[in-house]
């Protein structure tokens, strides 16, 4: 029988076992500069979105950005946790938190414009493509003006 695991693989694996992964990540991991990043990536991706759709160009390769814009929406709730209202250089205003139903349907809207923008992508259809760009960049400005600080 050939040994598939020599002992230095095994000791590798029970250390990988035993560290506390889930404590550490959760140590780690810093949520205001989680969705400054976050943000800063989505800003790119509509960024692409935006200057294809004012050149008139071929509207199928929005899918993807779209698609990713729209899971970034649904994770938003996620990255502004209770008690991330300070520290950092964060922007977020306390409206996140008091306001919280508001602060959450603003970021569902654009999730739903994104995942129709991606749909409308795929089948190249340029004027829905322009129309839920904008409904994009409608909830940007909606939730920047009520929920971040200038
Ligand atoms: C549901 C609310 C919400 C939506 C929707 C939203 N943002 Fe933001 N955005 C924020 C908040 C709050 C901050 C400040 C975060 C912080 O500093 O902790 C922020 C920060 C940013 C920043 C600064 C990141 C940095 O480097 O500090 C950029 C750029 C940005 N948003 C772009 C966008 C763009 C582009 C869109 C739309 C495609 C968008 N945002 C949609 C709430 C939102």
């Amino acid at each position: 029988m050939t040994k598939i695991f020599s002992l230095g693989t095994v000791a590798l694996l029970a250390a990988i076992l035993v560290a506390p992964v889930g404590q550490a990540r959760a140590a780690d991991l810093d949520p205001i500069a989680i969705r400054q990043v976050g943000m800063a990536l989505q800003t790119g991706s509509f960024g692409f979105i935006r200057s294809v759709v004012a050149a008139k160009g071929d509207v199928k390769p929005l899918e993807a950005p779209a698609k990713a814009i729209a899971r970034w929406a649904a994770m938003i709730p996620a990255v502004f946790p209770a008690g991330s209202d300070k520290g950092g250089d964060t922007k977020a205003l306390p409206e996140i938190w008091s306001d919280r139903a508001g602060f959450e349907k603003i970021a569902m809207t654009m999730g739903e414009a994104a995942t129709r923008l991606a749909v409308a992508a795929k089948a190249g259809d340029a004027d829905a493509v322009a129309l839920e760009a904008k409904a994009i960049g409608d909830q940007c400005g909606a939730c920047h003006r009520g929920y971040r600080a200038k």
